[in-house]
């Protein structure tokens, strides 16, 4: 069976969590897109672990994980990564790939990031991280790419193409001294003695399972309304991040596509700047902020919280193909008198349903509220569905009956243990 596990919201929606815990059934763990913009965590006892690259089915022994050609990918932060399962004692050398087509972030693509980011009349809230460039590039069809740096003559003549052009670019727009060639060039050369081991056909290796006997387990980044095509453009990242892009960035083709499971939180966050119809007011959403941890595990920065907006995760259903949902963060709802779901904007005296492409329409859209009773702090003795609150699993309930999709999972905390599996 071969899963494709999505984010349904802006991103952040726990999919490190989720990943961790299908994980177990699974013999190969994908990244399909994005970069180091990701940051998913998973908790095993005490420690706390966040990647930015590798693929969170790593905690597993045994399992093979891969970095897709879909993903974009800063060498340096790569090789921190890998330091740090070195230090924790976790064995990958022989499980753990990356595509020989994956584009490589460049040194170029941070600071263009970030310039870009300063001179942007409406700004985006990047990362900062060189995605967008970086993509930028591999449309562009000047991208280098991990097998690059495998073959030195190769990578040298790339490289100076690059920097001929984009020096005189961050000379003349961006009055930045531009970049060296020997430094960078040896710098990279060195990642790729470094990942030499690791880099493979990905696709090759992952279409020669066969679907009746091994598990594919396809991990996105970010969430759908962060997707370049279907989110809040511009204020998305550079990838595809729905379901799709996971055929794109593997290699898998779309008939070996067996499940798509959608992760959502029980609320909404959003991190950097656009549209967010459902946002809590400041001091709520500061008394949410502190509640649930909504700290970016990236970048620091706070995230904007809300309420459950339906229209959007209706949207993420359908673009998706979502059939299954886990829903994240049930715990911070805890105790709240109400909670409310939006079902549906209104704009100019209409009825909005369906999540709208007009920007002016997205922007001043406001969320029409289904109120529902809260539940008291259910404590951590909570282990199957029926434990959990009735207002609760009224909650869920609703959830379930507008998005038209059946929630299989709940996490109610973030070990592996406070999974609710139904
Ligand atoms: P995970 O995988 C939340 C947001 C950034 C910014 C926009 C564009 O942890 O859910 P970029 O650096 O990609 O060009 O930034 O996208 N963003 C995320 N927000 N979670 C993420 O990943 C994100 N990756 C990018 O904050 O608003
Ligand atoms: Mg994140």
């Amino acid at each position: 069976m071969n899963i494709v596990l999505v984010g349904m919201q802006w991103g952040d929606e726990g999919k490190g969590k989720i990943i961790d815990v299908l994980s177990e059934k699974a013999d190969y763990v994908v990244r399909y897109q994005g970069g180091n913009n990701a940051g998913h965590t998973v908790v095993v006892g005490e420690k706390e672990y966040i990647f930015h690259l590798i693929p969170s089915g790593i905690l597993h022994p045994g399992k093979i994980c891969c970095i897709g050609n879909g993903v974009v990918i800063d060498p340096e932060v790569l090789k921190k990564e890998l330091q740090e399962l070195e230090k924790n004692g976790i064995d990958f050398k022989n499980r753990f790939k990356i595509s020989t087509l994956a584009h490589l972030i460049m040194p170029y693509h941070k600071n263009l990031d970030q310039l870009r980011e300063t001179k942007r009349k409406n700004k985006i809230g990047t990362t900062g991280r060189g995605i967008g460039p970086c993509y930028a590039d591999k449309i562009n069809r000047c991208g280098i790419r991990m097998v690059d740096l495998l073959n030195p003559r190769i990578f040298s003549e790339k490289l100076k193409d690059n920097l001929k052009e984009k020096n005189e670019i961050f000379k003349k727009v961006y009055a930045h001294p531009g970049f060296n060639f020997q430094k960078i060039y040896r710098q990279y050369l060195e990642y790729g003695k470094l990942f030499k081991n690791y880099i493979c056909n990905t696709a090759l290796l992952l279409n020669g399972t066969d679907s009746k006997e091994s598990d594919i387990l396809l991990e996105g980044a970010q969430g759908t309304f962060l997707d370049i095509d279907f989110g809040t453009y511009p204020f998305v990242t550079s990838s595809s991040a729905t379901s799709g892009g996971a055929c794109i960035g593997t290699g898998i083709p779309p008939v070996r596509i067996d499940k798509v499971i959608g992760v959502c939180k029980a609320y909404t966050t959003r991190v950097g700047e656009g549209p967010f119809p459902t946002e809590f007011g400041e001091d709520f959403g500061k008394f949410m902020r502190d509640k649930g941890n909504e700290f970016g595990a990236t970048t620091g920065r706070p995230r904007r919280c809300g309420w459950f907006d339906a229209v959007i995760a209706r949207e993420s259903v359908m673009l998706n193909g979502i059939s299954e949902l886990a829903i994240t963060k049930m715990d911070i709802l805890d105790g709240l008198e109400k909670v409310k779901i939006c079902v549906a904007y209104k704009y100019k005296g209409k009825l909005i349903k369906n999540f709208p492409h007009d920007f002016e329409m997205l922007n001043k859209a406001k969320p029409v509220y289904k109120e529902m009773a809260g539940w008291p702090n259910q404590g951590d003795k909570v282990i199957t569905f029926n434990q959990l609150h009735p207002n609760a699993r009224a909650y869920l309930a609703e959830l379930q009956k507008l998005l038209k999709a059946k929630i299989t999972m709940v996490s109610i905390g973030s070990s592996r243990k406070s999974t609710i599996f139904i």
